[in-house]
């Protein structure tokens, strides 16, 4: 069992939200083992249990910093200040973790598990927003990379990576306005 989670399911799912800018104060690791424990608790079909974790070292993401440089500046040149966002954006949260899929030669069965891991980082999301900790999920063009998986040492022939999971705290954006629940359901 989780020990961990502070707040009832409703108020941590309408409350998480992605955020964009993080400060530099820490997570502590038992928040993300846990969190990863909850990930782990994700449903799947045919027990494929296809989700893996990986927490990027500081060194590491050094390196990434310097890949999304990089890659940023091979279509334009970036002035010193767009070098220091991308320095904050990689440097400040309190933790990267890069989330993968084991690949399946069956189509069907690679969709259902980008479905389960999916749920598996959601799972992973609600278990930090009910101990207050933001999550933002990306996958721009440095996940598609060839360089980011010699960096991480992650084999793509037999992995996925589908998402950088930057975590820690800082300011959630407005609110979202999101579609009537007369829109999204039907009875039929
Ligand atoms: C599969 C997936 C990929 C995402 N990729 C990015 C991304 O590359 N960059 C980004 O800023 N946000 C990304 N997001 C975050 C969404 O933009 C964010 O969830 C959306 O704005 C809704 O905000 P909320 O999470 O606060 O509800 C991603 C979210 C998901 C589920």
């Amino acid at each position: 069992m989780n020990q961990n989670l502070t707040m009832d399911t409703k108020t941590a799912i309408f409350g998480r939200r992605t955020i964009h800018a993080f400060n530099s104060k820490k997570v502590p690791e038992k928040l993300i083992f846990d969190a990863i424990n909850a990930a782990n608790q994700a449903p799947c079909h045919k027990l494929t249990f296809p989700w893996r974790f990986y927490s990027i070292s500081a060194t590491k993401r050094n390196e990434i910093l310097k890949l999304t440089i990089d890659i940023k500046s091979s279509r334009k040149s970036l002035s010193e200040n767009s070098k220091k966002i991308l320095r904050e954006k990689c440097l400040n949260p309190s933790h990267l973790i890069v989330s993968s899929q084991i690949l399946n030669k069956d189509k069907l069965i690679e969709k259902e598990d980008y479905a389960a891991c999916s749920c598996a980082i959601q799972n992973l999301a609600i278990s930090l927003a009910s101990n207050g900790v933001s999550i933002k999920w990306s996958t721009g063009e440095i996940i598609r990379s060839k360089n980011i998986y010699k960096i991480l040492n992650i084999d793509s022939e037999s992995e996925e990576i589908i998402g950088f999971i930057w975590i820690g705290y800082g300011k959630k954006g407005p609110e979202i306005s999101r579609p009537l629940i007369k829109e999204i359901y039907k009875q039929i």
